[in-house]
């Protein structure tokens, strides 16, 4: 197995090389005396041409060979191929291994359903696309590596059998076998460890970290999944936002070679909900969600009078397209995030349409029309009901819109930071106060007032880094004050016992010295998502979870055997048929 080097390597100046070769058969070709291969290694495929078809042995997809034969220049070339000047006039070839017939064909074009790529991953991941996008991921980490190295971070791991995490998702236990009752929770992140660093000394800490949260899964979000988490003594939010700004300009740079240009825009929380309807806006299209309280100041429609706000958006040249139909699905989507309904007029001949016209006075079309600068063939959507209820609706819309009419220009980059985020949220449904980020985020200083007697309007010290509309980062200054820290707790309803439980060696290490701290976490897998082009989490983890959160290839997760279940003091009551 005396490999000269690998497929791609190769190109039109070693014509004339006597090399040998060592890959998968990705494809063979036969022309009767003449044999073509398409030889796959991880760097890409290269042809091979067998002259004298008799001497080579009987191979199939997939076989291991060897190849010894000599670089020549390809009579017809193949611009698509990186090797595609150039192919391998055999000499001989080995068998080194033999592959049974596949339950999938091992290419980027493959009509494998996921499942069917994710229970045999081994072969998935020999596609040409499965190994790029791992080369991006992995190039991202070099990139972290040499860029926080050069800036003076370490890497620490953490411990993953820990206590919980609060970072709002469920966790993941662990039952103890030496301590029956009692139970490990894996990370959602190393939040608390990586705030003791900085109280250890350490100043500048990151770890490509797992985490792991048991929460409903989407198309970007992995049980288990990967941060690059950092976390900074003695800087200030801009001061950690400009260090950060650099490290995603090396990462752009390196994986992609794009430059990114800086500093990136910040956009306050409000700004973006207001405008765009979501926390992590898309800004690559020009759809915004405009205030129409001002249109509908003297409305006569019930559903109108006393809600908390009134905004809609216009899509250009849609009306045509928009059938009952449709209207009947923006409805119940509507629903789905829990408003009472929504309306969708179209703008034809010269005149506003639609059956909510007969509740609108001349004044408020005027008002719209103007609001929207509406021309022919425009359709405009409004609703009024729940600010935080309306505006993702909206923001779900405009996106949804933009997807559909191809207003997105593919490979570009849309980088911006949402800011001044506030720091507790109130469940819709509960009415609870849950805290936006994680307790351990700073509020703003001017907003301290409010903490007791209004803690809805006190603004954080948090930011999210939002990249083609994905969260692609989050994090804040931390607060370092005990008291500030007592009074947050408060404030999310713990008490005393339940803070000593839940954290009181965290709260403890705060008196003996805290430095301000400032950190954030990026999740590697959704920059390995954008970077390499994907909307689809599970490309870029090599052995992922399928949507319920299993994996077809191992099976887990899986029942275990009694006296497992006995060591551990464990009974089970409820088990899936
Ligand atoms: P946060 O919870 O915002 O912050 O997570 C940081 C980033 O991790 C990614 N992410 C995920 N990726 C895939 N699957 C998931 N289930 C998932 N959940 C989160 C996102 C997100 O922006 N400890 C804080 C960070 C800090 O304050 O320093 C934290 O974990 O890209």
């Amino acid at each position: 197995m005396n490999r000269t080097c690998f497929n791609t390597d190769l190109s039109e100046k070693d014509i004339g090389k006597k090399v040998t070769l060592i890959g998968w058969v990705s494809k063979k070709r036969n022309l009767g005396s003449i044999i073509f291969i398409d030889l796959r290694d991880r760097s890409g495929i290269i042809q091979v041409m067998v002259k004298d078809s008799e001497k080579m042995p009987d191979i199939h997809n997939e076989y291991i060979i060897s190849v010894l034969g000599t670089v020549s220049k390809r009579e017809t070339p193949n611009p698509k191929m990186k090797t595609g000047s150039i192919e391998i006039i055999a000499e001989n070839i080995d068998i080194i291994n033999t592959a049974k017939l596949t339950p999938m064909i091992i290419a980027d074009e493959t009509d494998a359903l996921e499942d069917t790529r994710l229970k045999y991953r081994y072969l998935d991941l020999r596609r040409p696309m499965m190994q790029n996008y791992l080369d991006v991921r992995h190039k991202i980490k070099m990139a972290v590596h040499s860029y926080l190295n050069e800036n003076r971070f370490i890497e620490v791991e953490t411990p993953i059998l820990t206590l919980s995490t609060p970072e709002g998702a469920r966790d993941y236990l662990v039952p103890s076998r030496v301590h029956h009752g009692k139970f490990y929770a894996l990370p959602q992140s190393p939040q608390l460890f990586k705030q003791l660093l900085m109280i250890g000394g350490i100043e500048r800490y990151y770890q490509i970290a797992r985490c792991f949260r048991d929460e409903d899964l989407r198309a970007d979000r992995q049980p288990d999944f990967t941060q690059i988490d950092i976390e900074t003594s003695f800087l200030d939010q801009n001061q950690f936002i400009t260090m950060m700004e650099g490290l995603i300009q090396k990462i752009f740079k390196e994986t992609i070679d794009f430059d990114v240009k800086l500093p990136l825009r910040r956009i306050p929380y409000k700004e973006a909900m207001d405008n765009y309807g979501s926390d992590k806006p898309d800004t690559r299209f020009d759809i915004k969600l405009h205030d129409l309280s001002g249109v509908f100041n003297e409305t006569t429609f019930n559903g109108f009078k006393n809600v908390e706000t009134i905004r809609g958006i216009s899509i250009k040249g849609v009306a045509s397209s928009t059938s009952r139909k449709v209207i009947d699905e923006l409805t119940l989507e509507a629903k789905k995030f829990g408003l009472g309904g929504i309306v969708v007029l179209k703008k034809e001949n010269d005149i506003l349409n639609g059956s909510f016209t007969k509740f609108l006075s001349e004044k408020e079309m005027n008002g719209l029309e103007d609001e929207f600068k509406l021309e022919n063939n425009d359709v405009v959507i409004f609703a009024a009901g729940n600010y935080n209820r309306l505006c993702p609706l909206l923001g779900a819309l405009r996106c949804k819109y933009a997807r559909e009419l191809g207003l997105i220009k593919p490979n570009t980059y849309d980088l911006l930071w949402v800011v001044d985020f506030p720091l507790f949220e109130r469940d819709v449904e509960s009415g609870n106060i849950t805290s936006t980020h994680h307790p351990f985020t700073r509020p703003r200083d001017e907003d301290l007032k409010y903490l007791e007697t209004d803690p809805t309007k006190v603004l954080s010290y948090a930011y999210d880094i939002v990249i083609n509309g994905y969260e692609a980062g989050g994090g804040s200054l931390r607060i370092y004050d005990q008291d500030v820290q007592k009074q947050i707790f408060k404030t999310l309803g713990l008490s005393d016992e339940d803070v000593k439980r839940k954290f009181g060696f965290f709260v403890d290490a705060f008196q003996y010295g805290t430095p301000p701290h400032a950190g954030m976490a990026f999740g590697l897998d959704r920059l390995t998502m954008i970077l390499g082009g994907t909307d689809n989490i599970r490309d870029v983890i090599a052995f992922p979870k399928n949507l319920s959160a299993v994996c077809p290839m191992s099976g887990a997760p899986n029942v275990v055997d009694d006296s497992q279940l006995n060591d551990l003091g464990i009974a089970v009551t409820d088990k899936e048929e």
